[in-house]
């Protein structure tokens, strides 16, 4: 039987509750019965992120992993994303098991693109893939479209209920958003979790993008992801502005789109995230000083992502 990593099986308990200790307890059978249908056997140490295991195996020989998510809906469209892409972009889906949201897929290496230090060329690969992956959506995934008006009313919520000092032109703003560019977004495939730890070095592209989403909207979607996933990079920059500005730039030029929508989207995420903060605290800080930290650094990013430059 498959060894599960402490720290995996803390965080699902942490975050799940009961439902998470209960499926801890199922999956090394799940694994076993997968490895079993499949043909694999298990090849290394097992790995995880935030919310699924990969298991190294191999099939007839050939390098693949077993990955098997919390039965959470927003896992549900991982598969479908991945055949859409078929290899382009990503890493290649050899099997699927959607009732136990598991899937085989294509082994790359274990290195991810947080492990590169220069800046610049982080937000250049993920520009990059990002234009790769734009491809047209296949029917049937969520749409962020559909929630542009939750969005609008939410922030408006979050700026009435929070206690914040954001101006009230950085709520609008964002709300603008919401509803200039999220009612209406092209039928594209778009990751929605665009950061460098979903992205992994491989020979057959130089790098593959993992753990997808699966939405379908706008390509510049990703661009705020992907800036709100370097946030904590930019906390020591001499010149904050600057540096934000440089990855909009070079994510805008690399993934070719629209400059201004990368900064609208990336503006919309910084409030979002600064009244997420408030009310549920982030993974890196759940209260105290921290936390207060974290989210006037995220009214920060919000507030200068708001002026168009
Ligand atoms: N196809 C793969 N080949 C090699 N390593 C992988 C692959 N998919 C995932 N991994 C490793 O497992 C980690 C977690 O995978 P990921 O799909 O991002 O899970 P989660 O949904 O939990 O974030 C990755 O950061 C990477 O180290
Ligand atoms: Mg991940």
């Amino acid at each position: 039987m498959i060894a599960m990593p402490e720290e995996f099986a803390r965080t699902t308990v942490a975050r799940e509750g009961a439902a998470g200790a209960k499926w801890l307890v199922q999956l090394p059978g799940i694994v076993d019965e997968l490895l079993e249908t499949w043909g694999c056997v298990p090849d290394g140490d097992v790995l995880h992120g935030g919310v699924g295991v990969v298991v190294p195996v191999r099939r007839a020989g050939e390098a693949a992993v077993l990955k098997v998510s919390f039965p959470h809906p927003g896992n549900v469209h991982e598969p479908d994303a991945f055949v859409a892409w078929a290899g382009r972009g990503a890493v290649l889906l050899h099997e699927r098991d959607d009732e136990r949201f598991a899937m085989l897929l294509e082994r790359v290496r274990p290195t991810t693109l947080a492990e590169v230090r220069d800046g610049d060329e982080v937000v250049t690969v993920a520009g990059r893939l990002n234009r790769r992956l734009a491809v047209p959506a296949p029917p049937g995934l969520p749409r962020l479209c559909e929630h542009a008006d939750a969005w609008e009313q939410q922030l408006r919520a979050d700026a009435e209920e929070l206690c914040h000092s954001l101006p009230p032109r950085v709520f609008e703003a964002a709300g603008a958003t919401a509803r200039e560019l999220g009612r209406t977004q092209p039928d594209t495939l778009v990751h929605g979790d665009l950061h460098a730890r979903n992205i992994l070095r491989a020979s057959r592209e130089p790098w593959l993008a993992v753990d997808p989403k699966g939405y379908v909207g706008d390509p510049a979607y990703d661009g705020g992801t992907l800036l709100k996933s370097r946030a904590l990079t930019l906390w020591d920059a001499d010149d904050l502005r600057t540096a934000v500005h440089r990855v909009l730039d070079v994510f805008a030029e690399a993934a070719e789109v629209d400059r201004e929508r990368v900064r609208r989207w990336a503006q919309f995420h910084a409030v979002q995230a600064a009244s997420w903060g408030r009310r549920h605290g982030f993974r890196a800080a759940r209260g105290g000083e921290r936390l207060a930290r974290l989210t006037d650094f995220a009214d920060r990013l919000a507030e200068l992502l708001t002026d168009a430059v």
